[in-house]
Protein backbone atom coordinates (compact mmCIF):
# COMPACT_ATOMS: atom_id res chain seq x y z
CA UNK A 1 0.00 0.00 0.00
CA UNK A 2 1.39 3.64 -0.70
CA UNK A 3 1.88 6.21 1.83
CA UNK A 4 -1.43 8.08 2.68
CA UNK A 5 -0.87 11.75 2.34
CA UNK A 6 -2.51 12.92 5.70
CA UNK A 7 -1.91 10.72 8.38
CA UNK A 8 -4.36 11.93 11.76
CA UNK A 9 -2.83 10.24 14.63
CA UNK A 10 -4.40 9.92 18.55
CA UNK A 11 -5.72 13.80 17.79
CA UNK A 12 -7.24 15.50 20.32
CA UNK A 13 -9.28 18.85 20.53
CA UNK A 14 -10.20 19.95 23.90
CA UNK A 15 -11.40 23.73 23.93
CA UNK A 16 -11.39 25.91 27.10
CA UNK A 17 -9.27 27.46 29.93
CA UNK A 18 -6.75 24.48 30.98
CA UNK A 19 -7.09 21.47 28.44
CA UNK A 20 -3.77 19.81 29.25
CA UNK A 21 -5.03 19.23 32.91
CA UNK A 22 -7.87 17.45 31.97
CA UNK A 23 -6.58 15.37 28.78
CA UNK A 24 -5.71 12.14 31.14
CA UNK A 25 -9.58 11.99 32.21
CA UNK A 26 -10.40 12.23 28.50
CA UNK A 27 -7.85 10.03 27.04
CA UNK A 28 -9.22 7.41 30.11
CA UNK A 29 -13.02 8.07 28.58
CA UNK A 30 -14.19 11.04 29.81
CA UNK A 31 -17.44 11.95 28.00
CA UNK A 32 -18.14 15.14 26.08
CA UNK A 33 -20.81 15.79 28.60
CA UNK A 34 -19.50 15.09 31.76
CA UNK A 35 -15.89 16.89 30.87
CA UNK A 36 -18.48 20.18 30.27
CA UNK A 37 -20.27 19.69 33.31
CA UNK A 38 -17.37 18.64 35.87
CA UNK A 39 -14.96 20.75 34.04
CA UNK A 40 -16.02 23.11 32.17
CA UNK A 41 -14.15 22.46 28.90
CA UNK A 42 -15.58 21.44 25.59
CA UNK A 43 -14.62 18.55 24.10
CA UNK A 44 -13.74 18.86 20.28
CA UNK A 45 -12.11 15.66 18.76
CA UNK A 46 -11.12 12.62 20.44
CA UNK A 47 -8.99 10.00 19.78
CA UNK A 48 -8.76 11.05 15.84
CA UNK A 49 -6.79 8.30 13.76
CA UNK A 50 -7.29 8.76 9.91
CA UNK A 51 -5.36 7.71 6.84
CA UNK A 52 -5.76 10.03 4.23
CA UNK A 53 -4.86 8.61 0.50
CA UNK A 54 -3.00 10.97 -1.80
CA UNK A 55 -5.76 11.14 -5.03
CA UNK A 56 -8.91 10.35 -3.39
CA UNK A 57 -11.65 12.18 -2.07
CA UNK A 58 -12.01 11.29 1.51
CA UNK A 59 -15.25 12.59 3.06
CA UNK A 60 -15.75 13.59 6.83
CA UNK A 61 -19.48 13.36 7.75
CA UNK A 62 -21.18 13.79 11.10
CA UNK A 63 -24.35 15.92 12.82
CA UNK A 64 -23.67 19.42 13.61
CA UNK A 65 -21.34 19.91 16.44
CA UNK A 66 -19.40 16.41 16.21
CA UNK A 67 -16.33 18.11 15.13
CA UNK A 68 -16.12 18.03 11.22
CA UNK A 69 -14.89 21.54 11.32
CA UNK A 70 -12.60 21.20 14.53
CA UNK A 71 -11.13 18.21 12.36
CA UNK A 72 -10.50 19.80 8.89
CA UNK A 73 -8.89 22.75 10.36
CA UNK A 74 -6.22 20.63 12.16
CA UNK A 75 -4.97 19.72 8.74
CA UNK A 76 -3.47 23.28 7.86
CA UNK A 77 -2.85 23.74 11.62
CA UNK A 78 -5.60 26.22 12.10
CA UNK A 79 -6.51 25.10 15.26
CA UNK A 80 -3.78 23.60 16.95
CA UNK A 81 -4.73 20.60 19.10
CA UNK A 82 -4.18 19.07 22.44
CA UNK A 83 -2.40 15.87 21.72
CA UNK A 84 -1.90 14.07 18.37
CA UNK A 85 -0.12 14.27 15.79
CA UNK A 86 -0.63 15.73 11.95
CA UNK A 87 1.38 14.08 9.40
CA UNK A 88 1.21 15.11 5.14
CA UNK A 89 3.64 14.23 3.36
CA UNK A 90 5.73 12.59 5.83
CA UNK A 91 6.44 16.29 7.30
CA UNK A 92 4.92 16.69 10.84
CA UNK A 93 2.86 20.10 10.76
CA UNK A 94 2.80 20.69 14.03
CA UNK A 95 6.54 21.09 14.46
CA UNK A 96 7.13 23.69 11.40
CA UNK A 97 7.40 27.58 12.27
CA UNK A 98 5.69 29.92 10.99
CA UNK A 99 7.15 30.27 7.62
CA UNK A 100 6.67 26.85 6.88
CA UNK A 101 3.47 26.73 7.88
CA UNK A 102 2.45 29.89 5.79
CA UNK A 103 4.17 28.36 3.09
CA UNK A 104 2.38 25.39 3.57
CA UNK A 105 -1.19 26.86 3.54
CA UNK A 106 -0.34 28.82 0.64
CA UNK A 107 1.21 25.82 -1.77
CA UNK A 108 0.43 22.67 -0.44
CA UNK A 109 -2.88 22.98 0.95
CA UNK A 110 -6.04 25.16 -0.35
CA UNK A 111 -9.31 25.52 1.55
CA UNK A 112 -12.49 26.47 0.32
CA UNK A 113 -15.21 27.28 2.69
CA UNK A 114 -19.11 26.77 3.06
CA UNK A 115 -19.44 30.65 2.68
CA UNK A 116 -17.26 31.39 -0.10
CA UNK A 117 -14.84 33.76 1.71
CA UNK A 118 -14.86 35.49 -1.71
CA UNK A 119 -13.90 39.67 -1.36
CA UNK A 120 -16.86 41.71 -2.02
CA UNK A 121 -14.36 44.52 -3.69
CA UNK A 122 -12.60 42.13 -5.91
CA UNK A 123 -13.95 41.26 -9.23
CA UNK A 124 -14.06 37.23 -10.28
CA UNK A 125 -10.90 37.82 -11.82
CA UNK A 126 -9.19 39.06 -8.93
CA UNK A 127 -10.83 36.49 -6.22
CA UNK A 128 -9.72 33.63 -8.41
CA UNK A 129 -6.22 35.14 -8.64
CA UNK A 130 -6.32 35.82 -5.08
CA UNK A 131 -4.47 32.58 -3.95
CA UNK A 132 -1.78 33.18 -6.43
CA UNK A 133 -1.45 36.75 -5.47
CA UNK A 134 -0.46 36.13 -1.90
CA UNK A 135 1.64 33.61 -3.26
CA UNK A 136 3.82 36.40 -4.28
CA UNK A 137 2.86 36.23 -8.14
CA UNK A 138 2.09 39.90 -9.63
CA UNK A 139 -1.70 40.26 -9.97
CA UNK A 140 -1.70 40.71 -13.97
CA UNK A 141 0.18 37.42 -13.91
CA UNK A 142 -1.74 36.09 -11.28
CA UNK A 143 -4.88 36.75 -13.48
CA UNK A 144 -3.77 35.05 -16.35
CA UNK A 145 -2.69 32.24 -14.69
CA UNK A 146 -5.88 31.80 -13.09
CA UNK A 147 -8.19 32.35 -16.55
CA UNK A 148 -7.66 29.05 -17.16
CA UNK A 149 -9.13 28.11 -14.12
CA UNK A 150 -12.09 30.58 -14.20
CA UNK A 151 -12.89 29.40 -17.54
CA UNK A 152 -12.56 25.45 -16.41
CA UNK A 153 -15.34 26.08 -13.99
CA UNK A 154 -17.48 27.86 -16.43
CA UNK A 155 -17.43 31.04 -15.38
CA UNK A 156 -15.76 32.68 -18.54
CA UNK A 157 -17.41 35.95 -19.64
CA UNK A 158 -18.33 36.72 -16.04
CA UNK A 159 -14.40 37.76 -14.78
CA UNK A 160 -15.27 41.38 -14.19
CA UNK A 161 -18.59 40.89 -12.38
CA UNK A 162 -18.32 41.27 -8.70
CA UNK A 163 -19.64 38.53 -6.07
CA UNK A 164 -22.78 40.37 -5.13
CA UNK A 165 -23.96 39.85 -8.93
CA UNK A 166 -23.36 36.32 -8.94
CA UNK A 167 -25.59 33.32 -7.98
CA UNK A 168 -24.65 31.35 -5.08
CA UNK A 169 -23.30 28.66 -7.31
CA UNK A 170 -21.50 30.68 -9.60
CA UNK A 171 -19.43 32.27 -6.59
CA UNK A 172 -18.91 29.10 -4.85
CA UNK A 173 -17.45 28.39 -8.66
CA UNK A 174 -15.37 31.21 -7.88
CA UNK A 175 -13.91 29.72 -4.62
CA UNK A 176 -13.16 26.52 -6.13
CA UNK A 177 -11.10 28.33 -9.38
CA UNK A 178 -8.91 30.38 -6.39
CA UNK A 179 -8.36 26.94 -4.66
CA UNK A 180 -7.26 25.03 -7.87
CA UNK A 181 -5.32 27.97 -9.56
CA UNK A 182 -2.68 27.83 -5.90
CA UNK A 183 -2.02 24.12 -7.87
CA UNK A 184 -2.53 22.94 -4.01
CA UNK A 185 -2.08 19.04 -4.21
CA UNK A 186 -4.49 19.20 -1.16
CA UNK A 187 -7.92 20.75 -1.13
CA UNK A 188 -9.71 21.05 2.29
CA UNK A 189 -13.67 21.82 1.41
CA UNK A 190 -15.73 22.02 4.70
CA UNK A 191 -19.08 22.44 3.36
CA UNK A 192 -18.24 23.71 0.28
CA UNK A 193 -21.35 22.63 -1.51
CA UNK A 194 -23.83 23.08 1.42
CA UNK A 195 -25.38 26.17 1.30
CA UNK A 196 -26.22 25.79 -2.36
CA UNK A 197 -29.82 25.07 -3.56
CA UNK A 198 -30.14 21.02 -4.77
CA UNK A 199 -29.65 21.40 -7.82
CA UNK A 200 -26.69 23.55 -8.03
CA UNK A 201 -25.46 21.61 -5.25
CA UNK A 202 -25.55 18.47 -7.52
CA UNK A 203 -23.93 20.78 -10.94
CA UNK A 204 -21.07 21.64 -8.55
CA UNK A 205 -20.30 18.23 -7.07
CA UNK A 206 -20.37 17.38 -11.11
CA UNK A 207 -17.79 20.49 -11.83
CA UNK A 208 -15.99 18.91 -8.94
CA UNK A 209 -15.54 15.45 -9.95
CA UNK A 210 -14.96 16.28 -13.82
CA UNK A 211 -11.99 18.12 -12.87
CA UNK A 212 -10.88 15.44 -9.80
CA UNK A 213 -10.68 12.44 -12.73
CA UNK A 214 -8.05 14.88 -14.79
CA UNK A 215 -6.24 16.70 -11.47
CA UNK A 216 -6.48 14.19 -9.04
CA UNK A 217 -5.96 15.85 -5.82
CA UNK A 218 -6.30 14.89 -2.29
CA UNK A 219 -9.83 16.06 -1.15
CA UNK A 220 -10.90 16.64 1.96
CA UNK A 221 -14.56 17.06 2.04
CA UNK A 222 -16.58 17.72 4.51
CA UNK A 223 -20.30 17.36 4.39
CA UNK A 224 -23.51 16.47 7.08
CA UNK A 225 -25.25 14.88 4.04
CA UNK A 226 -24.95 11.75 3.16
CA UNK A 227 -26.21 11.26 -0.67
CA UNK A 228 -23.70 13.92 -1.08
CA UNK A 229 -20.62 11.92 0.95
CA UNK A 230 -21.93 8.86 -1.48
CA UNK A 231 -21.56 11.07 -4.81
CA UNK A 232 -18.34 11.95 -4.44
CA UNK A 233 -16.62 10.18 -1.23
CA UNK A 234 -13.83 6.91 -2.07
CA UNK A 235 -13.88 6.68 1.30
CA UNK A 236 -16.33 8.10 4.54
CA UNK A 237 -15.23 8.73 8.36
CA UNK A 238 -18.47 9.29 10.59
CA UNK A 239 -18.08 11.61 13.72
CA UNK A 240 -20.05 11.90 16.37
CA UNK A 241 -19.11 13.66 19.89
CA UNK A 242 -15.44 14.43 18.21
CA UNK A 243 -15.00 10.58 17.84
CA UNK A 244 -14.88 8.62 14.37
CA UNK A 245 -17.15 5.76 15.11
CA UNK A 246 -16.93 4.29 11.84
CA UNK A 247 -15.11 4.85 8.24
CA UNK A 248 -13.76 2.97 5.30
CA UNK A 249 -15.85 2.07 1.97
CA UNK A 250 -18.77 3.74 1.52
CA UNK A 251 -20.69 0.39 0.50
CA UNK A 252 -18.91 -1.69 3.26
CA UNK A 253 -20.38 1.35 5.84
CA UNK A 254 -24.05 0.96 4.34
CA UNK A 255 -23.65 -3.27 4.78
CA UNK A 256 -22.40 -3.02 8.14
CA UNK A 257 -23.06 -0.28 10.00
CA UNK A 258 -21.35 0.31 12.97
CA UNK A 259 -23.99 1.67 15.38
CA UNK A 260 -27.31 3.23 15.30
CA UNK A 261 -26.55 6.81 14.55
CA UNK A 262 -24.77 5.01 11.20
CA UNK A 263 -27.67 3.22 11.12
CA UNK A 264 -29.95 6.11 11.26
CA UNK A 265 -27.51 8.28 8.56
CA UNK A 266 -28.04 5.28 6.30
CA UNK A 267 -32.13 4.78 6.92
CA UNK A 268 -33.33 7.26 3.90
CA UNK A 269 -30.70 6.40 1.23
CA UNK A 270 -31.97 4.61 -1.72
CA UNK A 271 -30.32 1.56 -1.43
CA UNK A 272 -30.82 -0.05 -4.46
CA UNK A 273 -29.16 3.24 -6.54
CA UNK A 274 -26.10 3.25 -4.14
CA UNK A 275 -25.86 -0.48 -3.99
CA UNK A 276 -23.29 -1.95 -6.35
CA UNK A 277 -23.55 -5.83 -7.69
CA UNK A 278 -19.93 -6.44 -6.27
CA UNK A 279 -21.21 -5.62 -2.36
CA UNK A 280 -23.93 -8.60 -2.77
CA UNK A 281 -22.22 -11.42 -4.90
CA UNK A 282 -20.48 -14.25 -4.21
CA UNK A 283 -17.15 -14.66 -6.08
CA UNK A 284 -16.77 -17.89 -7.50
CA UNK A 285 -17.32 -19.75 -10.84
CA UNK A 286 -19.39 -18.73 -13.71
CA UNK A 287 -23.04 -19.82 -14.14
CA UNK A 288 -26.08 -20.54 -16.52
CA UNK A 289 -26.94 -16.37 -16.53
CA UNK A 290 -26.67 -12.83 -18.50
CA UNK A 291 -23.57 -10.94 -17.56
CA UNK A 292 -23.93 -7.84 -15.09
CA UNK A 293 -21.03 -5.50 -14.46
CA UNK A 294 -20.00 -5.16 -10.84
CA UNK A 295 -20.30 -1.74 -10.80
CA UNK A 296 -24.04 -1.83 -11.88
CA UNK A 297 -26.33 -0.80 -9.26
CA UNK A 298 -28.72 -3.06 -7.35
CA UNK A 299 -31.98 -1.27 -9.11
CA UNK A 300 -30.46 -1.92 -12.73
CA UNK A 301 -29.79 -5.39 -11.48
CA UNK A 302 -32.84 -6.43 -10.09
CA UNK A 303 -34.63 -6.38 -13.40
CA UNK A 304 -31.53 -8.64 -15.38
CA UNK A 305 -31.19 -11.21 -12.65
CA UNK A 306 -35.17 -11.31 -12.43
CA UNK A 307 -35.41 -12.31 -16.35
CA UNK A 308 -32.88 -14.38 -16.39
CA UNK A 309 -33.70 -18.33 -16.28
CA UNK A 310 -32.23 -19.49 -13.15
CA UNK A 311 -32.89 -16.21 -10.81
CA UNK A 312 -28.89 -15.59 -11.37
CA UNK A 313 -26.37 -13.82 -13.10
CA UNK A 314 -22.87 -13.60 -14.23
CA UNK A 315 -20.45 -10.54 -12.36
CA UNK A 316 -17.81 -9.43 -14.60
CA UNK A 317 -15.24 -7.04 -14.66
CA UNK A 318 -14.74 -3.74 -17.18
CA UNK A 319 -12.75 -6.79 -19.15
CA UNK A 320 -15.65 -9.23 -19.18
CA UNK A 321 -13.62 -11.43 -16.60
CA UNK A 322 -16.25 -13.48 -14.56
CA UNK A 323 -15.71 -12.31 -10.79
CA UNK A 324 -18.22 -14.38 -9.59
CA UNK A 325 -22.26 -14.14 -9.20
CA UNK A 326 -25.23 -13.03 -8.06
CA UNK A 327 -28.79 -14.51 -7.39
CA UNK A 328 -32.15 -12.75 -6.88
CA UNK A 329 -32.16 -13.32 -3.19
CA UNK A 330 -28.60 -11.49 -2.93
CA UNK A 331 -30.29 -8.26 -4.80
CA UNK A 332 -33.11 -8.63 -2.48
CA UNK A 333 -30.85 -8.77 0.15
CA UNK A 334 -29.30 -5.76 -0.80
CA UNK A 335 -32.40 -3.80 -1.12
CA UNK A 336 -33.68 -4.84 2.68
CA UNK A 337 -33.34 -1.91 5.19
CA UNK A 338 -31.32 -2.49 8.44
CA UNK A 339 -33.39 -3.01 11.71
CA UNK A 340 -33.24 -0.22 14.00
CA UNK A 341 -32.73 -1.51 17.39
CA UNK A 342 -32.92 1.31 20.02
CA UNK A 343 -36.60 2.94 20.54
CA UNK A 344 -37.36 6.41 18.95
CA UNK A 345 -36.88 7.87 22.23
CA UNK A 346 -32.77 7.83 22.73
CA UNK A 347 -32.71 8.77 18.36
CA UNK A 348 -29.81 11.33 17.97
CA UNK A 349 -32.03 13.41 15.36
N1 LIG B 1 -13.39 27.83 19.66
C1 LIG B 1 -14.19 26.99 20.31
N2 LIG B 1 -14.38 27.09 21.64
C2 LIG B 1 -15.15 26.23 22.31
N3 LIG B 1 -15.80 25.21 21.76
C3 LIG B 1 -15.68 25.04 20.42
C4 LIG B 1 -14.88 25.92 19.62
N4 LIG B 1 -14.93 25.50 18.35
C5 LIG B 1 -15.74 24.43 18.34
N5 LIG B 1 -16.19 24.14 19.58
C6 LIG B 1 -17.06 23.01 19.97
O1 LIG B 1 -16.52 21.82 19.41
C7 LIG B 1 -17.55 20.98 18.93
C8 LIG B 1 -17.34 20.70 17.46
O2 LIG B 1 -17.56 21.88 16.70
P1 LIG B 1 -17.37 21.94 15.12
O3 LIG B 1 -17.54 23.34 14.70
O4 LIG B 1 -16.12 21.27 14.75
O5 LIG B 1 -18.61 21.04 14.64
P2 LIG B 1 -19.12 20.75 13.15
O6 LIG B 1 -19.24 19.26 13.05
O7 LIG B 1 -18.26 21.43 12.16
O8 LIG B 1 -20.58 21.37 13.16
P3 LIG B 1 -21.40 22.12 11.97
O9 LIG B 1 -21.98 21.03 11.12
O10 LIG B 1 -22.47 22.84 12.73
O11 LIG B 1 -20.46 23.02 11.24
C9 LIG B 1 -18.84 21.67 19.26
O12 LIG B 1 -19.33 21.15 20.47
C10 LIG B 1 -18.45 23.13 19.41
O13 LIG B 1 -19.30 23.79 20.28
MG1 LIG C 1 -18.62 22.95 10.70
Amino acid sequence: MTEPKIRIQNLYKIFGAKPQSVLKEVEQGMSKQELLEKHNHVLGLKDINIDIPAQGVSVIMGLSGSGKSTLIRHINRLIEPTAGKMIVDNEDVLAMNKQQLMEFRRHKASMVFQKFGLHVHRTVSENAAYGLIIQGTPVNEAKQQSQKWVERVGLAGFEDHYPSQLSGGMQQRVGLARALATDAEILLMDEAFSALDPLIRTDMQDVMLGLQEELHKTIVFITHDLDEALRIGDTIAILRDGAVIQQGDPQEIIMNPADDYIVDFIQDINRGRVLKVKTMMSRGHSVTGPNIPATMSLEEALPLVSASDYKVGNVVDESNDVLGSITLDQVIAGLVRPEVTTNPESRYR
